[in-house]
């Protein structure tokens, strides 16, 4: 696996989550209460009725989602994330799964996917957003490599609408996830941990969901729908590639 870097973000990205992944798999769902697997659930959900021969997940990290894709459809899955090391641990995964067949990782960047167009039959990414200079021209790459009609669909963490649970959710992100990041994972989920929640909210003042059911739409996606979970903690969106 080779990968030429380009742009800030990535580098920061990289950096991040390099140090994470011997703990993430169990780490993503203590500090979640569980909610990251409701969460995934119900975007692959959008997927499976496709019947899809080949997938994509982007931003696959440790490939649970793509596990999960590979578990409920007959698929062949491509997992592609930016960070090596998160790889590794996905191949250990898979390989733990008895999923190497199906399941292949590949790394690379979601701005620059090295597929040829209209190849896969259904994609997934999941918090990508918050790692990408420009998600509009990261939704057009995305794009490109779907068929026409293929489904799509997408994980992000989102800032609770409600002021009530807004205001739990930024004591929990900006307090409570660096302390309990420090002491279950050590300093690296320190460091997670104190970006997370301030990067969340940076997201939608940049981008609101509004902006990002419209770039969808503009990427070319039809059929783009929504659902807020967990009382605003996170949110899934799908659609389907148009022209199909
Ligand atoms: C929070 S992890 C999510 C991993 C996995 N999808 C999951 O649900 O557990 C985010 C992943 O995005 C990857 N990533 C960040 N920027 C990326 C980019 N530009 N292209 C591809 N992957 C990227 C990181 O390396 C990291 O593994």
């Amino acid at each position: 696996m080779s990968l030429r870097t380009a742009g800030d973000r990535n580098r920061f990205a990289q950096h991040l989550f390099a140090g994470l992944p011997a703990r993430y798999d169990r780490l993503a769902e203590w500090l979640s209460f569980g909610q990251n697997a409701r969460w995934r659930r119900a975007m692959v959900d959008h997927i499976v009725p496709g019947s899809p021969k080949r997938v994509l997940d982007v931003a696959s990290g440790t490939a649970g989602v793509a596990l999960q894709i590979a578990d409920r459809t007959s698929a062949h899955v491509v997992g592609l994330d930016l960070t090596l090391n998160m790889l590794k641990i996905g191949q250990r995964n898979v390989a733990q799964a008895h999923q190497i067949r199906r399941v292949q990782l590949v790394n690379g960047r979601a701005e620059m996917l090295p597929f040829p167009d209209a190849v896969f039959d259904g994609l997934t990414f999941t918090y990508l957003f918050r790692y990408v200079d420009d998600p509009q021209a990261t939704l057009n790459e995305l794009a490109r490599v779907v068929k026409p009609g293929a489904p799509v669909a997408s994980l992000e963490f989102m800032v609770p609408p409600s002021r009530f649970w807004r205001a739990w959710w930024w004591g929990y992100t900006r307090f409570v996830l660096p302390l309990a990041g420090l002491l279950t994972g050590g300093p690296e989920w320190y460091k997670v941990g104190r970006f997370l929640g301030p990067s969340i909210s940076k997201l939608y003042q940049h981008y609101p969901v509004d902006w990002t059911a419209d770039a969808w739409r503009e990427a070319g996606f039809e059929d783009v729908g929504m659902r807020v979970m967990s009382l605003g903690g996170g949110l899934v969106m799908w659609g389907r590639r148009a022209g199909g």
